[in-house]
Formats: C-alpha cells, sequence, structure tokens
C-alpha cells in the first residue's frame, strides 16, 4: 500500500481525487482540507503531516481565485508559496516525496505552440508568479514532481461549467472570449492520474491535462451543446472587449502539451468533452 496524504481536500481536485482513490487499488489516502491541515500555519502542518508519516504528498491546496489574488499578493504568497514550503519542510522531515499541482498561469501565454515542460515561465499575474515560487520550492528536492495543470472543472466548488449553466438559464445569449485558448482539465481524470503517479517515481515537471483545444468561447458551445441547450446563443468577443476588464491577465494561449505523460506509456487523459458530460450530467 502506497499512504498518500492529499492537502486542499474541500476543493475541486481533492474531492475528486477522493473519489478516483476508491477504485484505484494500493492507495491509501489520507485527505486533509483547510480546517484539519492549514498550510500557512507550520507547526499545524508538520503536526498533521509527521503523525501521518505518508510516502508521498499530493499537494492540491492553494488559493486559486486568480482575481482576488491580483489584489493581495501577501495571501497569495502565503498560502501558494509559503504554505507550499510548510509542505515540504514537513514532507522532507518523515521523509516523504511532494507532488504539486501547479498551473498553466506561469506561462505568459505568449508562445504560438503548446507550451512543453522545458519552456520558461513567465507569469504574467500575482497568482502565476505565487505558484511559480511553490514550483520553484518544491523542485529544490530532485524526488519531487511538478504537476502542471489547466482549465480545472469538476461537478463541486467554482468553476467555468457551473457558471455558464448558471448564466444559460437567465440570459438568452452568453459572450465569451474566443482569443484565450486552452484545455479544459476535468478533476475526476486529473485526480486518478494522479494516484498513478502517487505509485511511481516521476521527478522533474510534468503537464497533465484532458485532450482538446477550445477557446472559452468554444467551451460555452461545448457546454451548452452536453447541456441539450443550444451553442448558437454563445457569441464571440475579444479580450479587450471585456468589459470591466479582469484584473488578472490571462495568459492567451494555455495549451499544455501532454508530451512527457504521454511517454510514460500511460493511457492521456479523455478528449474533456466525456468527462465534460459526466459533469453536466451530475450538474442537471
Ligand atoms: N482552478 C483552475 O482552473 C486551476 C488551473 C490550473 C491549476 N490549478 C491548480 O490545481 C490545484 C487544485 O485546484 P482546484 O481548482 O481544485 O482548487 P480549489 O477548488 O480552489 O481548491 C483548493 C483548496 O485549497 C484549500 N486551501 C486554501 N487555502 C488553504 C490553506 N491555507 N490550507 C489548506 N488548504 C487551503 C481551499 O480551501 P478553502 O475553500 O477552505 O479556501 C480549497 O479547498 C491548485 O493547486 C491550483 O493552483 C487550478
Amino acid at each position: 500500500m502506497t499512504r498518500v496524504l492529499l492537502t486542499g481536500a474541500a476543493g475541486q481536485l481533492g474531492t475528486d481525487t477522493q473519489r478516483a482513490a476508491e477504485n484505484v487499488p494500493g492507495i491509501e489516502l489520507l485527505a486533509h482540507d483547510r480546517e484539519s491541515l492549514d498550510i500557512t500555519d507550520a507547526a499545524n502542518t508538520n503536526q498533521v503531516i509527521a503523525a501521518a508519516a505518508p510516502s508521498v504528498i499530493i499537494h492540491g491546496a492553494a488559493w486559486t481565485a486568480v482575481d482576488h489574488c491580483e489584489g493581495d499578493e501577501a495571501r497569495s504568497f502565503a498560502v501558494n508559496s509559503t504554505g507550499t514550503q510548510n509542505v515540504l519542510d514537513a514532507a522532507k522531515s518523515v521523509g516523504a516525496r511532494v507532488i504539486y499541482v501547479s498551473t498553466d498561469y506561469v506561462f505568459d501565454g505568449t508562445k504560438s505552440d503548446p507550451y512543453v515542460e522545458s519552456d520558461t515561465p513567465n507569469p504574467a499575474s500575482v497568482y502565476g508568479r505565487s505558484k511559480l515560487a511553490g514550483e520553484a520550492a518544491t523542485l529544490a528536492d530532485p524526488e519531487n514532481l511538478v504537476v502542471r495543470t489547466s482549465w480545472v472543472c469538476s461537478a463541486h466548488g467554482s468553476n467555468m461549467v457551473k457558471t455558464i449553466l448558471r448564466l444559460a438559464e437567465s440570459h438568452p445569449t452568453l459572450t465569451f472570449v474566443d482569443d484565450q485558448i486552452g484545455k479544459p482539465t476535468f478533476t475526476a481524470d486529473l485526480g486518478a492520474s494522479l494516484l498513478t503517479l502517487a505509485q511511481r517515481n516521476d521527478t522533474g515537471v510534468m503537464h497533465i491535462t484532458n485532450e482538446g483545444v477550445v477557446s472559452w468561447y468554444e467551451f460555452c458551445q461545448d457546454v451548452l451543446r452536453a447541456a441539450g441547450l443550444d451553442p448558437e446563443r454563445v457569441m464571440p468577443c475579444s479580450t479587450d472587449e471585456l468589459q470591466p476588464p479582469r484584473p488578472a491577465p490571462r495568459p492567451a494561449n494555455s495549451v499544455l502539451a501532454n508530451t512527457r505523460f504521454a511517454g510514460l506509456g500511460l493511457d492521456l487523459l479523455r478528449d474533456f468533452r466525456a468527462p465534460l458530460a459526466e459533469v453536466v450530467a451530475e450538474l442537471i
């Protein structure tokens, strides 16, 4: 059995990783939400991790409200950077390997091709900078792994699928940007992959997303289609036309290439429309 401790257990990824663990043999999952393990509290983090003595930590806890992060750099770094350092210090004291979940926001989005693991990060937002600091701390130990993902969705928490379905109930048309592209990633699939990686010894940086590249405009159409609604109700606009503008800049290109993951001989995650259909069925 691999003893795995999970941080951020009440979040999107945390909830679905717990669900996925029910179907993955060989994993003993110890799931902690913020109430039982606050990563900004070094003593609490150390005590919980020491008592659990895991061999692997899947560190999903983060402050993910990117626009709020933009206005509160101190809190963003306290959670995403210092909090991660607290997890790493506690992990080291029990000899646990850390899998840190990171983000497409570490890139500025100006590349024309998909981002590969060896591309140089250049975050444009406070959130991206704070997550990159967490990456750097994680990679200081060569046994650890950073898993970058993008456009995270699930049936829980707040995400674009739920926002789109809510807007569709009250608005005849919906307007979404068509100049930001990415790969929507569903936590049921990502969580299962992380549990597989917890039983391996990969190190460094790895990109893991569902397959399928879309703009937000196209994704909104896919969500409406999945809900049996008319995708023609979605109108495209450009990021410059958004009123009011979002506080945190978004990468225009958030597409992460799963090249390294594909090379492991593991199944790539499904086209995102498959888990999207499952999530929409759960929500409506
Ligand atoms: N959402 C995305 O689009 C996206 C994209 C790429 C990568 N990621 C990364 O993927 C991971 C999972 O994202 P997600 O969408 O599942 O996030 P999420 O739903 O916001 O979950 C994050 C969890 O972390 C918890 N948390 C916040 N501060 C904490 C603290 N001080 N101590 C312990 N837990 C704390 C939150 O608890 P509270 O709710 O109580 O605050 C929340 O349950 C994160 O590392 C994120 O950076 C997300």
